[in-house]
């Protein structure tokens, strides 16, 4: 490949969106031509790349026409209407929204853990939740010491997860409250300002929310285990960037705290911060916090002395960066490194684009029993 790619990012006004653009720009990624797309609402509206201003244009099939890569980082509805028309012509869809992700068809893909997945792509490529990416960075090198026999995770998840509407209702709620105001409440169902919601995303019949369904089953899809054990409890608060989990882990053998931080220092993406003598362990915002860095942190790793084989551990990352662009970002970087847009593999992928969005229609979603637009 000579030229650099025409990339569409589909979301460009949305937190997500905005952040894909930076990293690219961060990353020196092959841009030929970059098209800004978003809803009708937000036409006209000017973005910045590679320091030009660039109009955002309605997401519209003829948008999307010779467009190699697509960043999807817009709604679920959105995917399923437009991912489809991208994967026919030949390019390749990063979506980031959970309409495909359990889909058997769609590899869901965390580069560092289960990059060989993209092997198997037909046009579409998901990009996990952001509370599952960061957990699964930490559970891979885990894995290669001993089975994992059960993880139970609870997480205390940043507004800006709920996209760029929940920052600004943080904003405002905060500044309410401390001037003795009625907080106006939009994003949330309640005041989220010196708050913690354990809610996020809607209610199953079974009790859990879709962002702990959506934990559970991403995390035994990247990890090729179906029949993990795993729970979930996930929470909102009031941070603006960097989600936070303690995660419990329960293996099938001996781990020492030792080994875990040993294996973990060694995996690419992780860094471990674990001396508490010295008060060091993860923190998502100030000096040396997660929000801003593409790395995961993890420390607080202790023996759960409650259980034969079992670790502690906390794990922070920035949601916007490794939680959604930099993973979708790597997600490209991978398939250009598999030789995705080399002139074979580009008259390969027309030739196979009409069966692939054949499969890909009938089956988003399968078995997961998630739908729509959530995080
Ligand atoms: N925030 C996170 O940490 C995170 C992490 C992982 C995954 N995600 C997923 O990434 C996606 C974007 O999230 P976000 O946090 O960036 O949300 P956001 O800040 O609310 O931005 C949403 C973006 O999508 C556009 N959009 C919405 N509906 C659309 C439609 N029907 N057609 C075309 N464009 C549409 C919006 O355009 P307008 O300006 O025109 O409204 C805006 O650009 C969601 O699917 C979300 O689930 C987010």
């Amino acid at each position: 490949m000579t030229r650099g790619l025409n990339v569409a990012v589909l979301g460009a006004t949305g937190a997500v969106g905005q952040q894909i653009m930076r990293i690219l720009e961060e990353r020196a990624f092959p841009v030929a031509e970059l098209r800004p797309l978003a809803s009708a609402r937000s036409a006209g509206q000017v973005v910045s790349f590679r320091g030009k201003g660039l109009a955002v244009q309605p997401v519209s099939d003829e948008a999307l026409a010779r467009v190699d890569l697509a960043f999807f980082a817009a709604s679920g509805e959105a995917s399923a209407r437009y991912a489809p028309v991208v994967a026919k012509a030949g390019g390749v869809v990063i979506d980031k929204s959970s309409h495909y992700r359990m889909n058997p068809a769609v590899p869901l893909v965390v580069p560092e853990v289960n990059g060989y997945d993209l092997n198997f792509h037909k046009g579409i490529v998901a990009s996990p939740n952001c509370s599952t990416i960061q957990m699964v960075m930490a559970l891979k090198p885990l894995s290669q010491l001993a089975p994992l026999k059960r993880v139970v995770v609870s997480t205390y998840q940043a507004v800006s997860g709920t996209g760029r509407d929940a920052m600004t209702e943080l904003e405002n709620q905060t500044a309410q409250v401390l001037e003795e105001e009625k907080p106006t409440i939009s994003v949330y169902p309640y005041q989220i300002a010196f708050n913690a919601l354990p809610h996020i995303d809607s209610f199953d019949v079974s009790g859990y929310t879709g962002e702990e369904l959506k934990m559970i089953h991403e995390t035994r899809k990247i990890l090729g285990q179906p029949g993990l054990a795993i729970t979930a409890t996930t929470v909102r608060i009031p941070v603006f960037i960097g989600h936070s989990e303690s995660v419990n882990v329960e293996f099938g053998a001996p781990v020492t705290p030792e080994q875990a931080r040993a294996a973990l220092a060694a995996f690419p993406g992780v860094e471990v911060r674990d001396d508490p003598s010295h008060l060091e362990y993860p923190l998502a915002a100030g000096p040396g916090g997660a929000a801003g860095r593409d790395e995961v942190l993890v420390g607080r790793i202790r023996r759960d002395q409650s259980v034969p084989y079992g670790l502690d551990m906390w794990i922070v990352a920035d949601n916007l960066r490794k939680g959604a662009a930099t993973n979708a970002v790597q997600i490209a970087e991978t398939l250009l490194a598999l030789g995705q847009w080399s002139e074979w593999s580009l008259g390969r992928a027309e030739a196979a684009a009409a069966a692939a969005a054949d499969d890909l229609g009938g089956a988003a979603n399968a078995g997961s029993g998630l739908t729509g637009d959530e995080r």
